[in-house]
């Protein structure tokens, strides 16, 4: 099977692309480090010429009010292209729980996203992954100084980026599930006991201090980021990633 990765040079994308090559498919990288950019359509028609399928795992470069306009023009081109060149299934990442947090844009940003897709006229099939692991350090660093770290009590149930990597070849190769599957972690946390687990694996005694309206996750109710018992459970746990 042919399938573009757009996005394919990105955290998921270069996991994705290498999972499906390893397997016999023919997966292609695309982004702007390619000659493909979503956001203006260059490059997408020569990216989807002969695809069979499309996965798009770009990223908004920012989370703030310009990311709902980001997926709402990537997406909109990539529907355009992907009808034009007869791409049979088109295969967008979201978020669990993304529109339980209307108070975050970005995550309003991604509903739009998916939005787009379920309207649009292709096939297609949406993954929702959970928090990835690897995201973790960055969630700590927004709200940290020399000495401490605000971490909000919300509930995440974090996952290995090679897991969800895994989970969206594996719908990109099968039938357009003209639906939603949830992935997650196999354990859920309160964010500010994630941060200290964090923290004393890597030897690092700033103080964890749950704050409630500390950072981005501070807008997220208790446990709308939590999958629900229909999300596949993904196997790698999140001490045993942070000890490798
Ligand atoms: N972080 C989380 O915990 C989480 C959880 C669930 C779902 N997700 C979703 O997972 C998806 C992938 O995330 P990620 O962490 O793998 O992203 P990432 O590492 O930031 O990679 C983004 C990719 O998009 C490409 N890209 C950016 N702008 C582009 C454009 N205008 N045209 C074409 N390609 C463009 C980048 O190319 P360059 O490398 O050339 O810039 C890169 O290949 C995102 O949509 C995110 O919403 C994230």
């Amino acid at each position: 099977m042919k399938i573009a990765v757009i996005g394919g040079t990105g955290l998921i994308g270069s996991k994705v692309v290498k999972i499906l090559n390893a397997s016999g498919h023919e997966a292609v990288p695309h982004s702007p480090s390619t000659g493909l950019d979503l956001l203006s359509g260059q490059g997408l028609p020569e990216a989807l010429d002969g695809a069979d399928v499309v996965v798009n795992l770009t990223n908004s470069p920012t989370f703030d009010e310009a990311s709902p306009e980001f997926f709402q023009k990537t997406m909109d081109n990539l529907l355009t292209a992907a009808e034009a060149a007869g791409v049979g299934h088109a295969v967008v990442l979201s978020i669990v729980g993304a529109e339980k947090v209307p108070g975050l844009v970005y995550y309003r940003a991604k509903v739009l996203q998916e939005d787009i897709l379920k309207a649009g006229p292709l096939s297609y099939s949406i993954v929702r992954a959970t928090q990835f692991f690897e995201f973790i350090d960055a969630v700590l660093s927004w709200t940290a100084d020399e000495n401490t770290v605000r971490l909000p009590t919300t509930r995440v149930q974090p996952m290995a980026a090679a897991d969800v990597a895994q989970a969206v070849a594996d719908v990109a190769v099968g039938p357009p599930l003209q639906g939603t599957r949830n992935v997650a972690g196999p354990e859920v946390f309160a964010l500010d006991e994630l941060g200290k687990i964090t923290l004393a694996a890597r030897g690092d005694h700033r103080l964890v201090i749950a704050d409630n309206s500390a950072g981005m996750f501070a807008a997220t109710p208790r446990d709308v980021l939590i999958a629900k018992d229909d999300a596949v459970i993904a196997k790698t746990a999140y001490r045993d990633w942070l000890a490798r």
